[in-house]
């Protein structure tokens, strides 16, 4: 039920500090992960994976790009990520040292069932990140981790995405414990971050009145740019698959380093482009690059709204609108970062007089191929 809500997406997005927060409940104890539904992937088994694959469809693939980067970091362990309808129908190499990983919040959604299915006919290990209890593809998966994040009406995914991020770097920090690839003070850190989330996600939450009056003000926006880099990047695919679904705009998503190799052609005067700084607290090299990428599209016309981490002063000069997100470690902004983008696309929606929990066209699960 909607309780006192306009729409399911609105108490969705509202109830993202209780998602993460529940897929995390229980699950870490004294500085280290404990997830018993794991307990048939001994520790000798995940020492021995060489590959993992995550395999989804829509928002579910991007939390999987998002996981890709804190995965490999943490585990040092190859990840790949892919479409659940392109990486059955490419012949992909795969053997029990592969670990196949879907990511679904309906887990019926038909696509990646069948990718699921053909990866354990050809001898891979499979987890599902699942939000919903006995679904069929958690019971075609040797094992499951749940998201715990409730119910989810609206069509377009959003409260399942940071719980679905929530889950995999738990399994991501557990993995990096078995395999010895991070120290016991970095593991204890890295939980202490995804543990703040909930905290930080209400604190998002409360500062989006900014983001609603941007939708308003640009409720005839025809075509909206987004770009980010490192785990920014898919939440600027993100950001453009929410406003294509909600608001029917045009909408895409590029990596900012890709920029000078062919979308800075689109730039044109008033083009309206978000941007997903990195923090100035990351890797040294990433954020002064994309400072300059919102110089070289702010010099070309483009009106910038930037996210960017509170303090960061060094977008003041070239964005026409700053969205404060608090601070965070680098693999943690994406879990904040995404708010705005959701609240902009549902807002918009709303100014435009649409359904925002029933999108034409789309289904919520959509169980054929
Ligand atoms: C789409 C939904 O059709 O399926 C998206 O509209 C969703 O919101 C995608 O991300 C994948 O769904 P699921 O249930 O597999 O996570």
């Amino acid at each position: 039920e909607k309780g006192g809500w306009s729409s399911f997406m609105r108490k969705e997005v509202a109830e993202q500090p209780e998602a993460v927060a529940k897929t995390l409940l229980g699950r870490v104890v004294d500085g280290r992960v404990v997830i018993p539904e794991l307990e048939s992937f001994g520790d000798e088994e995940l020492r021995g994976i060489r590959r993992i694959t995550l395999i989804a469809c829509g928002t579910a693939a991007y939390a999987g790009m998002v996981a890709k980067y804190a995965i490999e970091q943490w585990a040092r362990v190859p990840v790949e990520v892919e479409l659940s309808h392109e990486f059955r129908y490419r012949e992909p190499v795969l053997d029990e040292h592969t670990l196949v990983v879907s990511i679904s919040q309906s887990g019926e959604t038909m696509d990646t069932l069948m990718a699921v299915k053909y990866a354990r006919e050809q001898g891979a290990r499979t987890i599902s990140i699942c939000n919903t209890q006995g679904a069929t593809i958690p019971r075609e998966s040797d094992a499951v981790v749940y998201t715990h994040a409730g119910p989810e009406v609206a069509v377009a995914s959003t409260k399942a995405f940071v719980a679905q991020i929530a889950a995999l770097y738990l399994f991501g920090l557990h993995l990096a414990r078995v395999r010895g690839t991070l120290s016991a003070e970095a593991l204890a850190d890295q939980l202490a971050e995804l543990q703040a989330v909930p905290e930080k996600l209400e604190a998002v939450l409360a500062e989006s009145e900014k983001v609603t009056q941007l939708a308003h003000w640009m409720a005839d926006t025809r075509s909206v740019l987004f770009l980010g880099r490192h785990v920014g990047y898919p939440i600027a695919l993100e950001g453009a698959l929410k406003l294509k679904e909600l608001a029917y705009i045009h909408a895409e998503g590029f990596a900012a380093g890709e920029l000078k190799h062919g979308p800075i052609a689109l730039i044109e005067p008033g083009q309206p482009v978000f941007v997903v700084v990195p923090s100035p607290r990351g890797s040294a090299a990433l954020h002064p690059k994309v400072v300059s990428n919102i110089q070289e599209i702010r010099a070309r016309g483009a009106r910038v709204i930037a996210i960017a981490e509170e303090g960061d002063a060094a977008v003041l000069p070239f964005a026409d609108e700053v969205l404060r997100i608090p601070l965070a470690a680098p693999l943690f902004e994406p879990l904040l970062a995404v708010v705005p983008l959701q609240i902009f696309a549902m807002e918009l929606s709303q100014a435009k007089g649409l359904d925002v929990d029933q999108p034409r066209n789309l289904a919520k699960s959509v169980t054929v191929e």
